[in-house]
């Protein structure tokens, strides 16, 4: 079953199919070796915490011979292990913190307003490019300190690893060399910044990790060029497809933005919910240090595991009507941020901006309808995105629209 899954089609159809297959497995074998694949998978809730929690066994630290064709992974926190790790991640988690993002209110909005007032028009809209990519390119282009202009080249990158990602999985050739430029175009831009900050301190996050110490040393070019790749990558595509995923769970079920709309208290749930439901990482990946059991099956050392948050998320052992949206679910423990040391730095960033945005969506629109007229395509479900690469749409102004 895995395999024919793995190698899916983009659309609609492949998610629903990637969601079929976690309510199977969860009903029969909860953790399975994919042949195809050559990984595990895990799809109950229980299991797959326990791989995020269980650091020592589940390592984030793959050997080098496993990684992802990949040349910019140093100083990239999301895979190292304790002890390096808490001390790259201790650099930046204070600027991170739910009372320091806070902070990040008044610009948030401004930067929501100034997109939906420049909208091209009403209708065939492309969400993700006039709004939901740009929204968290721009917020973390500011945190860092790089210039709002080159949100579209950001753009650019963050679609071409994507879809690569999606071209590796399938095995096919093509576009090998288009990430390859990619990622030597993101090293020259970060080592330029890192000049820039190193010549000319600022009050950014660029200048603190170019003046941060550990032990007394600084980071390495490779290091730091690793680490802010990191911060754009982890802050623009995921928060890109929670607030994708949002327009996408309130299409067809009628009175969801009236609500949000009436009781903007309900706007947390909401998008904890979406997070829920359309969990933007489809799964993560670990590496064993030593032979395990899990969910009553042994699993050797040396072996990759794949955690599907989709399934997850989804245990009826877990959540109630675990496959209904519920706009006000409470409580609501999904991993769709992880769990345990490697927890996601930006969750605090990522929610205050789906939580604006769906204030002033909601305070501004009737009505969003999502477009039928084209097949929608995700990058690479299956490869463990769930992001959209467009999603066309028709805004229904209301009346009075501006909050
Ligand atoms: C909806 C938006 C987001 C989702 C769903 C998400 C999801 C996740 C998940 C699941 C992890 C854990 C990965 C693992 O354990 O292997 C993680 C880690 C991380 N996230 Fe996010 N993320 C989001 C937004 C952001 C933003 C806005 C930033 C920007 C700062 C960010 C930065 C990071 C970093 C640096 C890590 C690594 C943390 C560590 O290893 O200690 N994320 N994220």
């Amino acid at each position: 079953m895995a395999e024919s899954i793995l190698s899916a089609d983009t659309g609609l159809d492949a998610v629903r199919a990637l969601y079929d297959w976690g309510t199977y497995q969860r009903a029969t074998e909860p953790v399975i070796f994919d042949a195809g694949s050559g990984a595990w998978h895990v799809f109950s809730f229980e299991e797959a915490e326990r791989v995020f929690t269980d650091r020592k066994i589940f390592s984030s630290e793959f050997p080098r011979e496993v990684s992802v064709n990949d040349d910019l992974i140093e100083g990239n926190l999301a895979l190292t292990d304790p002890p390096r790790h808490t001390e790259l991640r201790g650099l930046v988690s204070k600027r991170f913190t739910a009372r320091a993002i806070t902070e990040l209110r008044d610009e948030i909005d401004t930067i929501i307003t100034g997109l939906l007032d420049n909208l091209s028009g009403d209708t065939g809209i492309d969400f993700v490019d006039e709004f939901s990519y740009r929204l968290p390119a721009s917020v973390i282009a500011h945190v860092l300190g790089l210039p709002r202009a080159d949100v579209p080249l950001f753009k650019r990158w963050s679609f071409a690893q994507l879809s690569e990602q999606r071209t590796q999985a399938v095995e096919a050739e093509g576009q090998h060399d288009v990430a390859r430029s990619v990622l030597a175009e993101m090293r020259e831009y970060f080592a330029e910044q890192v000049r820039d900050r190193r010549a000319n301190p600022r009050d950014d996050l660029i200048t603190a990790l170019a003046h941060a110490e550990i032990h007394g040393v600084r980071l390495s070019d490779e290091e730091l060029i690793g680490f802010l790749r990191l911060l754009l990558t982890g802050g623009d595509m995921t928060t890109c497809s929670l607030i994708t995923s949002a327009v996408l769970c309130f299409d067809g079920r009628a009175g969801l933005l009236d609500r949000l709309r009436e009781d903007p208290g309900l706007i947390p749930a909401a998008v904890e919910e979406v997070a829920r439901y359309r969990p933007p990482f489809a799964r993560v990946a670990r590496w064993t240090t030593a032979e395990t059991e899990l969910g009553g099956v042994r699993v050797p050392a040396g072996q990759v595991v794949l955690p599907w948050l989709t399934s997850a998320n989804r245990d009826e052992r877990k959540f109630a009507d675990a496959e209904e949206f519920r706009v006000d679910r409470h409580p609501n423990p999904h991993l769709s941020f992880g769990r345990g040391v490697h927890f996601c730095l930006g969750v605090h960033l990522s929610k205050l901006e789906a939580q604006r945005a769906l204030a002033q969506l909601a305070a501004r629109f009737e009505d969003i309808a999502v477009r039928t007229d084209e097949p929608l395509r995700h990058f690479d479900p299956a490869g463990g995105v769930l992001a959209l690469a467009a999603l066309p749409v028709d805004f229904r102004a209301r009346s009075s629209s501006r909050p």
